[in-house]
């Protein structure tokens, strides 16, 4: 096992003892023959204490040129003290100064504005909120990643690359593939998770997908990371029971893992700890009949735009299904309602709170010929599709699956109103820097 540096957070169980703290420094501030300096180390912030007296003169000294941000590896004691943040505070008796900014660090406590700070997201990176907010998010796939390992999925990974459309053309990024024209960058890994479905019948993948969304909105990134997961004999119920649970247990396990996260982005945890099984499900033609009595206009057929998705959301305490979509606006591989042909077997969860959809679902067409005519109603190309069909052709079940949305879930997680703040490096349709 590599031996571990000492971490701010383990500051507790050093009491008395002398440490190294390698890190940044967040804040200095000075009182006569004192430097207070808020050293980050990635784990947690600590008050470091320097005093004339038990430094040589060299490391005072330098203690008045230190900028924010400055690298350093501080030496000292660990001591209690009700007052420091966090309750513990080092005691110093040595700084090694690694680097020295030569000038102000553009991230400071005054209000910066939001197009500032994309554009210094390298730097912003480092700001407590952000800190907390990503950490959530690793700690939210990690949860993800272990549901599904833990309840015998196979971890499939689907390709990026692709000749196969997944979800709608119009959204597409395109690029040239050697002697084959064009190849798209996947949208979706389902078809290829479906495919693999038929082999192990319970299988996921996690990865980015593209999709050159025109829309500048709170909810659309054009590169985001999503979760899909697919069951080979799955009806659409069994899909809403699978998303079901799988939202109940990553959001309880949150609540308690990152209570220190969330407590900083002062979430009020109420909303959270009602996710509980069951959670309502409604049809979209009583999601229709809600909105026109809330003075919507829509019509049977059209499609929930985001004004409806914010109202539908906030009238739920808990996330929501909408089920059974008309045709028209859905994919092509979705399974058609037998019931009623006019509908197909697919749902969407709308987190609560105003979130909107952070889900998308369905069972599948599994039916060769209804499939190939679908295909070719959307004027896809039936040969492309070849492998996909094949799927129909040998062993077809009923299947289902759904695809979750990392940023959408943890923008309602950490109810930050944006998703350009849920992933690491945002790829907007006006951003590609940093
Ligand atoms: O509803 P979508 O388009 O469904 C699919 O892609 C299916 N093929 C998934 C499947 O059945 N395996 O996308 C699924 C989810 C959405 O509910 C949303 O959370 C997220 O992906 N999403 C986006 N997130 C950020 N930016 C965008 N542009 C997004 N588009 C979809
Ligand atoms: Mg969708």
């Amino acid at each position: 096992m590599l031996k571990n540096d000492f971490k701010i957070t383990d500051a507790s169980g050093y009491v008395g003892k002398e440490v190294v703290v390698k890190g940044w420094v967040r804040h200095i501030r000075s009182s006569g023959s004192l430097f207070f300096i808020e050293v980050r180390d990635g784990t947690g912030y600590i008050q470091s204490v320097v005093v004339k007296d038990d430094v040589s003169d060299e490391v005072f000294e330098n203690c008045s040129k230190l900028k924010i941000e400055a690298a350093l590896i501080v030496k000292g004691v660990i001591r209690k003290e009700k007052r420091a943040p966090g309750g513990f505070e080092l005691g110093v008796s040595d700084i090694e100064i690694i680097h020295n900014p030569e000038e102000e660090y553009p991230i400071s406590k005054k209000h910066h504005g939001v197009d500032f700070l994309l554009e210094h997201r390298h730097l912003w990176v480092r700001s407590s909120r952000q800190l907390a907010i990503l950490r959530v998010r690793s700690e939210l796939i990690r949860l993800l990643r272990s549901y599904f390992h833990e309840n015998g999925y196979i971890l499939i990974d689907t390709p990026i690359f692709t000749g196969s459309i997944g979800e709608s053309a119009g959204t597409l990024f395109e690029t040239e593939y050697f002697d084959f024209g064009k190849a798209y960058l996947a949208q979706t890994g389902q078809l290829y998770l479906e495919a693999a479905a038929a082999a192990f019948k319970k299988v996921f993948c996690f990865g980015p997908t593209f999709r050159a969304e025109k829309s500048k909105t709170r909810r659309h990134l054009t590169e985001f990371w999503m979760l899909e997961a697919e069951v080979a004999f799955y009806d659409s119920n069994q899909n809403m029971d699978l998303q079901e649970d799988m939202i109940h247990f990553v959001i309880s396990s949150i609540v308690k893992n990152c209570e220190k996260e969330l407590d900083y982005l002062k979430r009020d945890l109420a909303p959270l700890q009602r996710v509980k099984p069951p959670f309502p499900r409604i049809s979209y033609d009583e999601a229709v009949e809600m909105l026109k009595k809330r003075a919507f206009t829509i019509d049977w057929g059209q499609d929930i735009g985001g004004d409806e998705e914010t109202a539908i959301s906030e009238s739920f305490d808990k996330p929501v299904f909408i089920y059974n979509y008309p045709k028209e606006i859905t994919a092509f591989y979705m399974k058609p309602n037998p019931e009623d042909n006019k509908t197909v077997l697919n749902n969407d969860l709308f987190a609560p709170e105003g979130y909107g959809e952070i889900i998308g679902g369905s069972q599948r067409n599994d039916e060769y010929n209804s499939l190939l005519d679908r295909i070719k109603e959307e004027r896809l190309n039936p040969d492309t599709y070849r492998w996909y069909l094949d799927i129909r052709r040998y062993g077809s079940v009923p299947h289902s699956g759904f695809g979750l949305g990392i940023e959408r879930l943890l923008a309602w997680i950490c109810e930050v109103p944006h998703v350009r703040e849920t992933i690491p490096f945002p790829r907007l349709i006006n951003r590609l820097y940093p």
